[in-house]
């Protein structure tokens, strides 16, 4: 199964880098994936200005960043979402990287990791996250993982300096790989 692991933050100094690593590092142990980090802040896209909407645009897009972003998308079975929350939102930078495409995002699944440096976690923007999903036709696993105080729970490195999520993120992606192979099959079908 290919799995993209999108990085959400854009931001310098980023605090989902260690996040981002750990997830890389866990899903990476899962035998039978193929995995590609999906960094926004190397991709670079261009905010969504063109007149046609992405349902129309026949994945013939304006840019050879859109270009990439829709074959990278295009080539994936399932994706992880690593996002922090802004003002109670998800962060503009993915939303504008979701809105670009549409028919490489449908019938995929997804699961969902939320962090924040205060005590959310960044559970309201994978809510709403789940929102935009669905319309694009990606299904969310339910175990999500949100992670609250990401500075004091894992190093600069991505290592984890204790085990409190290594049982909700053993979920998430145990569920991933079932909706991933699923979905594969919904796919193969039409
Ligand atoms: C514009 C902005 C809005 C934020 N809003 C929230 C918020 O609503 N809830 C929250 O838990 N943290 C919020 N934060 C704090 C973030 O959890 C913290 O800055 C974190 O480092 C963001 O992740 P990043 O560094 O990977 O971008 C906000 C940060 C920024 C920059």
């Amino acid at each position: 199964m290919k799995v993209g692991i999108i990085a959400a933050s854009i931001r310098d100094h980023r605090l989902g880098e260690r996040v981002v690593k750990w997830v890389v590092s866990e899903a990476s142990k899962i035998t039978g994936w193929e995995i590609e980090l999906l960094d926004l802040k190397e991709l670079n896209l261009p905010m969504l200005t063109d007149a046609r909407q992405p349902f129309d645009m026949n994945r013939e897009y304006p840019s050879e960043a859109v270009m990439n972003w829709s074959q990278k998308i295009e080539q994936k079975d399932a994706f992880i979402i690593v996002t922090p929350e802004y003002n109670h939102g998800l962060p503009a930078p993915l939303k504008n990287a979701l809105d670009w495409l549409y028919p490489e995002w449908n019938d995929k699944a997804a699961a969902l990791v939320g962090y924040s440096i205060g005590i959310g976690g960044g559970i309201r923007s994978v809510e709403q996250l789940r929102l935009t999903l669905a319309h694009l036709g990606v299904a969310t696993v339910q175990q999500v993982t949100t992670i609250a105080r990401a500075q004091d729970n894992f190093s600069e490195d991505g290592t984890p300096l204790n085990d409190n999520f290594n049982g909700s993120i053993a979920r998430s992606l145990s569920q991933l790989g079932d909706w991933g192979r699923a979905l594969l099959a919904v796919r193969q079908k039409s």
